[in-house]
């Protein structure tokens, strides 16, 4: 996720935005920049790759003192629209360079706005969302930051944190907040702003959190707030207590805990731009959908020839590759059309057979795994078109494919996969969606009230994050169980799948998914009052069978949880403990029953003692076989 500073002050502006950006470089990043105003004028500097490379590059003119000035602009950059690169880098400028912008969020309707702003005569440089910003204030600009602002505010959709210079106005920065954090800091002769903490404790540790639609205007010795109508509010002062390290990870404990709560921000923004229609798009544009909504992959390149394959074949490691499980069920679910999947280290010594109707669907978080590579290669070279879904713009997954579907999910910092998983699963499901409606297999009924349930899936992820201290308790009871199953039906499998590598890597507990109907072929016989099993019980159709099961594991001795809808009470006699999610369409549920799952793994680890951010002997990017 992208790093925001900004500086006002009476020292130097460089030095405090580099020290700045160097304490969020936690948050991950692929490039750096900042814009300085100084005696000259504004100066904008960036750089690809690390800030390292940035301070090279501008090492000879803050010697010469040609980057001086007190105030400026840090920011270090997470590609999502365009690749990373020096030109995609923020800050962005206007045309004429006198008002530098830096985002942290999506512009969702950033291609209308371009198109828009194109047809105005104004001239783009990078591929990024966020240039349309600095061109949408300028062209509202008459002399004063503050209104062009607001009225550039009004036309953007989708998640912001800015911060604003202007060449016209040395002694103010302005900023504002739409769904991306930002907090600003009030100093002594020098104010800041920032996406998160670590980045101010420098300076201070007197800090207001701006809240969504606020604007925040930093001088050299106060900051002003507005609402975004561009009236004042009075607002709270906040003393930070935390140390650095704490303040890196929001206040949670491990980044793994951080991630696991970033999901349903995660999968608002790895939904919300892929749909068209009310609610999805802002007021006035025309979406040819009013009044309902439809899945919108045009803008990835995914048109109807996608639709006419003969078959989906999915294929990738790990975690990706129990995304790819669901999204085989999901695909013959939505879409009736044949679907294998594989994981990449077998797919690529195997000697597969090809169809030249086929389509690859190749996921990684990374982008940079060797086995998911080599297969995507061996795929393409068979002449299949390739679909990639990661979270790395820029990756090599994401420029070798024919097309990229990506997550949304921000850096993944813990070596556990969280966030990465359920932002794939929720790309899968609007493919196989739209596949099937394509296909004409899925009614406009069917396809609406699974649309309905997706966009509830964030708001739902967050009523299960919110009652994580159940699973806590639980995990409490249950921490020194050194055997553990997780099992299912269906959709319940593959979400067992992934389950139980949780709590494997992070809590080295000896942990097995099985299909709930294969217990009677072979796992049963390890079953003992020494065991858990943990059945995900959410495909309705089935709960007869997932009954039995649970008895029978009951009945060698075995401790019973059960994973299952709110509202239903089918399992109360019959399991020991039963955990509730919010209802959704029990195809869907894969989303939501891995989030007790995750907690589980979490709190069993810090339990035992464990770092769950670093699993031993595991490596976030396997980049060799
Ligand atoms: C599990 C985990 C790994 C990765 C796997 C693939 O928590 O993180 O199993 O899922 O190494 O990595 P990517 O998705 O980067 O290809």
């Amino acid at each position: 996720m992208c790093g925001i500073v900004g500086y006002i002050g009476n020292q130097e502006a460089a030095p405090a935005l580099i020290g700045g950006l160097r304490k969020l470089e936690y948050r991950g990043y692929d490039s750096a920049g900042i814009a300085v105003m100084g005696k000259n004028g504004l100066k904008v500097r960036k750089s690809k790759g690390a800030l390292k490379f940035l301070e090279e590059k501008i090492a000879a003119e803050l010697a010469a003192g040609d980057l001086s000035g007190s105030m400026g602009l840090g920011h270090t950059r997470w590609a999502t629209h365009g690749e990373p690169s020096d030109i995609n880098s923020h800050p962005h400028t206007d045309v004429s360079g006198k008002i530098a912008v830096v985002h942290n969020g999506i512009i969702e309707n950033h291609a209308k706005l371009r198109a828009w702003l194109a047809g105005q005569g104004f001239r783009f440089r990078s591929e990024t969302d966020t240039e349309v910003v600095a061109h949408l204030i300028d062209f509202y600009y008459k002399g004063e930051l503050l209104p062009a602002l607001i009225s550039a505010l009004k036309r953007l959709e989708g998640s912001y944190a800015l911060g604003i210079i202007s060449a016209e106005d040395p002694d103010h920065i302005i900023a504002a907040r739409r769904e991306s954090p930002l907090v600003a800091g009030l100093g002594k002769g020098k104010n800041l702003i920032a996406s998160d903490v670590p980045a101010l404790l420098e300076h201070t540790r007197d800090v207001y959190y701006l809240k969504d639609r606020e604007i925040a205007i930093l001088g050299r010795d106060g900051i002003d707030f507005y609402n975004e109508e561009g009236r004042p509010i009075e607002k709270e002062k906040f003393r930070i207590e935390w140390d650095a390290a704490a303040a890196e990870k929001a206040g949670y404990e491990h980044f793994m805990l951080k991630e696991i709560h970033e999901q349903p921000k995660a999968l608002t923004d790895t939904l919300r731009a892929r749909l068209r229609g009310a609610g999805s798009e802002p007021a006035g544009t025309d979406s040819g959908a009013a009044g309902s909504r439809s899945i919108n992959l045009e803008e990835i390149g995914f048109d109807s020839s996608w639709a006419e394959a003969g078959r989906v074949v999915i294929s990738a490691c790990g975690t990706a590759w129990h995304a790819g499980v669901i999204g085989k069920y999901a695909f013959e679910h939505f879409a009736r059309i044949p679907a294998d999947v594989d994981v990449a280290s077998e797919f690529r010594y195997r000697n597969p057979i090809y169809n030249p109707r086929d389509i690859f669907i190749i996921l990684s978080q990374s982008g940079e795994t060797a086995d998911t590579l080599a297969a995507m290669r061996m795929a393409k070279k068979s002449g299949a078109r390739i679909i990639a879904i990661t979270n790395v713009v820029g990756s090599t997954l994401a420029r070798e494919a024919d097309l990229v579907m990506y997550t949304w999910a921000g850096p993944e910092i813990a070596v556990a996969s969280t966030k990465a998983f359920t932002t794939q699963l929720m790309c899968l499901y609007l493919i196989a969606l739209q596949f099937g409606s394509l296909r004409g297999v899925i009614s406009a009924a069917e396809l609406a009230a699974a649309i309905e349930a997706l966009d509830k899936i964030p708001s739902q992820a967050e009523r299960i994050l919110a009652d994580k201290e159940t699973i806590q308790r639980f995990a409490s009871l249950q921490f020194n169980k050194s055997k553990v199953f997780y099992m299912g039906r269906l959709f319940d499998y593959a979400a067992s799948l992934e389950s139980a590598l949780k709590l494997k890597e992070i809590s080295y507990t000896h942990c097995e998914a099985f299909a709930a109907g294969e217990l009677k072929h072979g796992p049963i016989a390890l079953v003992d009052p020494s065991t858990l099993v943990m059945a995900l019980c959410t495909q309705t159709a089935l709960f007869d069978k997932m009954v039995s099961n649970i008895k029978e594991v009951k009945a060698r001795g075995a401790s019973t949880a059960v994973i299952t809808w709110e509202d239903a009470d089918y399992f109360n006699e019959t399991a020991d403990s039963v955990f509730r999610i919010p209802r959704t369409l029990d195809s869907l549920s894969p989303m939501l029953s891995v989030i007790p799952a995750q907690l589980y793994a979490y709190y069993i680890s810090v339990l035992r003692g464990l770092d769950p951010d670093k699993p031993r002997n595991l490596a976030k990017s396997v980049t060799v076989e």
